[in-house]
């Protein structure tokens, strides 16, 4: 008969393997819903093995009774919060999320520590240090309390930033970068020490220096790089959780942070590769990237445009390719936008839509809002499928994007997006902007394509104002 410590073990193994397939599922389209079911299943499992191996380890009723308690408080908070979200709130509670992964990594290296080199008896913690094994320990929990301290304030840096309680731009403190290295260089040091002489101040101090390094290494970053700050601390997490696993023994927590870690560095790295930034210098906290003259160019003014004008323009085009931006999540527009796309293709507009690798706020938000309002797929385009075609186009709507056609990423190097790649609709023969003011994106960036002398700006809610241009459609005889 299998113990139920057996059984456990067995059902990790399980575990780890539904959370392989989650991921494997989750990179397509077409498998994504049965990726999410997988990792459900995966989850489902490991919580119910966790209980188990407790209740096989023999847990005392009060710790029965707090696992239990905050399980279902857990449970009971992240359901209410996953249900009431916006698609546009999605980046700041995952960063959010990744800040309870750091800390629980904090909070697990401190236990180890105070129950194994503050609590072991002479006899016990001499007998481990014969064995060379208590060096290992001060080790893990030195290492996990550093890298969960990071994640814990970079991540609630990152969630403050991306939910704008926080400016974009980047923290431009003096010699940013030698405290990074620095910091760095001390932690080496703190750790040797710490291994030989594993004293409390040591671990106070590598928690302060962690906290305070995560701070400045996610302000630092610049808010164009922020996509990728937030694959890179879903990575951290997974290193964090990871380390937790070394110390608690768990293996399951082991595979599944370095899953976590692993496919978080590498979306990391095809990110900064699709934005043309350089990896390393992302990571170490904008590393190499300097605050550029702050841009007091006087552009002019910008042209405007009414829904009526728009709707006889977009009447007389034979090609138009609409470059959709978080604005349009903001506004709901999908919808309006929809329709608009489906009465010019009935007229023989040829409509097309242009996605940027990084327009919104989440890897393939525009395209999930699009598929939400019927859009037919293959009409929606990669920046690298359609940039060539804006030459050859009548008109272009920009619908509440900003950083993602900024020509000064491509003209400007000195500007703190230059070398990002663009979608460049300042070629086509029309422009016209949807937003409600001259404000700047995401990036903090001023956008001269406003300026442009075939560019007219159409003020307002972008879905008021796409719903006022199908009006004016319906009324027009042409459409
Ligand atoms: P942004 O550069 O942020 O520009 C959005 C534009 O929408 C703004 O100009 C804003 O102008 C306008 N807007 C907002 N609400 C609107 C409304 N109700 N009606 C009409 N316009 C509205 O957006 P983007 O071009 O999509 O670029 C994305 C930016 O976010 C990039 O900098 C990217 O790096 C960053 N980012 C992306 C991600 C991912 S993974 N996609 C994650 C985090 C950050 P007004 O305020 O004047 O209306």
């Amino acid at each position: 008969m299998l113990s139920l410590e057996t059984t456990a073990t067995a059902a990790y193994v399980v575990a780890a393997l539904l959370f392989i397939l989650a991921l494997a599922g989750l990179s397509k389209h077409e498998t994504s819903r049965a990726g999410n079911t997988f990792g459900i299943a995966g989850m489902a499992v490991a919580l119910i093995a966790t209980i188990a191996l407790a209740l096989a380890r023999h847990i005392e009723p009060v710790g029965l009774g707090l696992l239990v308690g905050a399980m279902v408080i857990g449970a009971v908070i992240g359901l209410w919060r996953a249900r009431i979200v916006e698609m546009t709130g999605m980046p700041e509670l995952i960063a959010l999320l990744h800040s309870f992964v750091g800390l629980a990594a904090v909070l697990v290296g401190w236990n180890g520590y105070l129950h194994v080199e503050r609590e072991l008896g002479g006899a016990e913690a001499l007998q481990l240090g014969r064995e060379g094994m208590l060096g290992i320990h001060s080790a893990e929990v030195f290492i996990g309390v550093f890298i969960g301290g990071v994640t814990f304030t970079g991540s609630v840096v990152a969630n403050l930033k991306l939910s704008a309680r926080m400016k974009s731009a980047p923290l431009m403190l003096p010699g940013k970068n030698f405290l990074n290295v620095g910091a760095l260089v001390v932690f080496v040091a703190l750790t040797v020490w710490f291994v030989i002489d594993p004293q409390l101040w040591l671990l106070i101090a590598v928690t302060v220096l962690a906290l305070l390094l995560g701070w400045h290494l996610v302000a630092s970053i610049g808010g164009g790089d922020m996509p990728v700050v937030v694959s890179m601390l879903n990575s951290y997490s997974g290193w964090a959780a990871a380390a937790s696993g070394f110390l608690l023994g768990n293996d399951l927590l082991i595979i599944t942070g370095a899953l976590v870690g692993s496919s978080g560095a590498y979306l990391s790295y095809i990110m900064c590769k699709a934005m043309n930034r350089s990896f390393i210098s992302v990571i170490a906290g904008g590393f190499g990237i300097e605050a550029g003259p702050a841009d007091d160019t006087d552009y002019g003014e910008p042209r405007e445009i009414t829904a009526e004008s728009a709707a006889e323009l977009l009447a007389n085009a034979h090609s138009v390719i609409i470059t959709p931006g978080y604005g349009m999540a903001v506004a709901q527009a999908q919808y309006g936008v929809a329709e608009l796309t489906r009465r010019l293709r009935q007229s023989g507009v040829n409509v097309r839509f242009g996605i940027h690798p990084v327009a919104g706020r989440l890897p393939g938000h525009m395209n999930v809002l699009l598929a939400e309002a019927k859009v037919p797929y293959d009409i929606v385009l990669e920046m690298d499928e359609i940039n060539d075609d804006f030459d050859d186009t009548d008109v272009v709507l920009v619908i509440g994007a900003n950083d993602t056609v900024n020509p000064a990423a491509t003209e400007d190097p000195n500007s703190p997006i230059a070398g990002m790649p663009v979608l460049t609709v300042w070629n086509a023969r029309n422009v016209i902007v949807f937003k409600r003011s001259m404000a700047s994106g995401y990036a903090g960036v001023q956008n001269p394509l406003f300026f442009r002398e075939n560019t007219q700006m159409l003020f307002g809610d972008a879905k008021d104002r796409v719903d006022a241009i199908n009006a004016a459609l319906s009324v027009s005889a042409k459409v």
